[in-house]
């Protein structure tokens, strides 16, 4: 009985794991079919570059006009903010000026681990 317990524990703690890790390889298809619309890795579009952006802080590409939302940002770029920045920009730098959303949170955890491995952290 004790073992199958154990077991059951085992299973949850593997599938939890399994659903929050992204797939970097699947990220770039993502990326590449949902952000580059706006966003280049090397260069300001609609939206500023994002080569480096994991780790660093939000709105600090010299090379981009953010909104005074963004600008005034204190938030780090990490797997918990880029998560909730994706599903919901609003809910972490109102009044910014990304007109976007992904409901999918596979994707989400997908393009977050493509962005970490490009960042190299
Ligand atoms: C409709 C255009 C559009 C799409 C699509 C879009 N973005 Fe953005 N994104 C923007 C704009 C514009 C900003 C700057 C917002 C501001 O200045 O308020 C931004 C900002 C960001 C930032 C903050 C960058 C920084 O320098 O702090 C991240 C991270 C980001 N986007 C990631 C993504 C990802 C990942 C996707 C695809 C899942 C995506 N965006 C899709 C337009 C877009």
């Amino acid at each position: 009985m004790k073992t199958v317990a154990v077991c059951l524990v085992v299973f949850g703690v593997l599938l939890a794991i399994a659903s929050s890790t992204g797939d970097a390889r699947r990220g770039r298809g993502a990326f590449e079919q949902t952000c580059t619309g706006c966003h280049a890795l090397d260069r300001a579009k609609v939206g500023p570059r994002l080569r480096h952006i994991y780790g660093q802080p939000a709105g600090k590409d010299s090379q981009f006009g953010y909104s005074d939302a963004m600008k005034g940002a204190s938030v780090t770029w990490d797997d918990a903010t880029l998560d909730r920045w994706l599903a919901d920009t609003e809910s972490v730098i109102p009044g910014n000026d990304m007109a976007f959303r992904l409901d999918d949170a596979s994707k989400r955890a997908d393009i977050i681990a493509y962005l970490k491995a490009l960042s190299g952290k």
